[in-house]
């Protein structure tokens, strides 16, 4: 399994197990919502009823009576007669309700209870919201009719009913907050440790390299050989190590961006790249010819590189590479589109390819695109993405810099 392959099991798993906690504290507290619920119904309705017994009653030290009232006083009510007046309440404002003390029944005409009409109206409307199915109570044989106790959840309940929200919306941010903070410092730490590996390789290589330069004019001296074949390949090929070194020197430094005609560049490199590679694959370069754009050649020549293997290596057999490049006058952007005819990539992996690590080759490092786009995006303060791409037909990979044709 590659690191991507890996990265991405993590992700789902943690993204399941993140899904199997929020449940589960979700449903835990829909338990103990529901358990306290029907306590408060139980409690709502011993008040009523108590307050039935004590009505009957004379005795105003009925104990059961006193109990009822204290133990369900945080469970607000409101008692109704058969025809919705009411009849008393409890845990609600007692500067809007005046009716702590049952009253007996009234006979018609009689005002009733003293109390804030709308204040009432709305917590009932409440409280029928919350349950809409009130107690029952039947009042002592002889009296007709019956109360209905209406009751709302007490703060308690609402509170618990609000936590785990709370609760998770915290953890979520305090997680958001731990996560970028490490995966930048991550991030950080990969920089200085690729930066680091290249700013070495050159350094180590430039040695070597120069003395070997120095070697090839002796022998040319020695042997009389300026113009041999031989020589000249093999000075070629030293040419060539030192562009590889100095690539990887412009890495470990900002690197100077000069103006230079993008398609002039592209061709150039182009023209240098297309008979190291079989020639059943055509190349083209076509488009503005006039869009100048900051280039560092070095690493600019490397991006093109990298596209271009990555586009011979989707082509199987014969097929045709093609780089356009044209402009946005009002946005001053030149675009590079790297178009091939290989077998594609599939839409969900448009991001991916970019990801180290990534690659669906036997021998690929999958390093290549993600060394392109820190080269783009770091040192030509430039885009890369892939534009499009049909599997079976081909890709196009694109690279927006910022042009300098359409500055003046
Ligand atoms: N032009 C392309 N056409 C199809 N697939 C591509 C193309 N360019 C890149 N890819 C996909 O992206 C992967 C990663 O590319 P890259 O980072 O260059 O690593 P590598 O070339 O080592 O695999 C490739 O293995 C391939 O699957
Ligand atoms: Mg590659």
């Amino acid at each position: 399994m590659n690191p991507a392959q890996q990265k991405q099991r993590w992700k789902y798993s943690l993204i399941a197990f993140a899904v199997v906690i929020v449940c589960g504290s979700l449903f835990y507290t829909k338990y103990l919502v529901r358990n306290i619920t029907n306590a408060e119904r139980t409690r709502a309705q011993v008040w009523a009823m108590s307050m039935k017994q004590q009505m009957a009653s004379d005795d105003n030290d009925n104990i059961a009576y006193a109990m009822a009232v204290r133990d369900s006083s945080i469970v607000p009510s409101i008692v109704v007669d058969e025809k919705g007046e009411m009849i008393f309440t409890k845990g609600l404002d007692p500067n809007k309700t005046l009716n702590p003390i049952p009253q007996p029944p009234k006979k018609k005409g009689d005002p009733v209870a003293v109390y804030d009409l709308n204040y009432f109206k709305a917590q009932l409307a409440i409280m029928k919201d919350q349950h809409p199915e009130p107690i029952k109570i039947l009042l002592p044989l002889g009296t007709k009719g019956y109360w209905l106790v209406y009751y709302q959840d007490s703060p308690l309940l609402t509170q618990l009913k609000y936590f785990p929200y709370v609760q998770l919306s915290v953890i979520a941010i305090f997680l958001l907050m731990a996560y970028s903070s490490f995966s930048s410092s991550r991030r950080s730490e990969q920089d200085q440790v690729w930066v680091g590996l290249a700013k070495e390789t050159a350094h180590q290589l430039g040695t070597p390299i120069s003395s070997l330069m120095a070697w090839i004019e002796l022998i040319k001296d020695k042997f009389n050989a300026d113009n041999d074949q031989l020589v000249l390949e093999m000075e070629n090929d030293v040419r060539r190590l030192e562009i590889v070194a100095d690539r990887f020197s412009k890495i470990g430094s900002k690197p100077q961006l000069e103006p230079y005609s993008v398609y002039d560049v592209v061709k150039d490199f182009v023209e240098y790249f297309r008979i190291r590679v079989s020639n059943k694959i055509s190349f083209e370069v076509k488009g503005n010819k006039e869009l100048m754009a900051g280039l560092n050649i070095p690493l600019f020549d490397w991006v093109i590189e990298n596209l271009l293997k990555n586009a011979v290596n989707a082509i199987e057999g014969t097929g045709s590479i093609t780089v356009e490049i044209s402009g946005n006058k009002t946005n001053k952007q030149v675009f590079i589109d790297v178009i091939d005819t290989g077998k594609g990539i599939p839409r969900s992996k448009f991001a991916t390819v970019f990801q180290p690590g990534y690659t669906t080759r036997k021998r690929g490092w999958g390093l290549g695109l993600s060394l392109t786009k820190r080269m783009v995006e770091n040192y030509h303060n430039g885009q890369i993405f892939v534009r499009d791409s049909e599997l079976g037909k081909g890709t196009i990979f694109r690279i927006i810099l910022k042009s300098l044709t359409h500055d003046s």
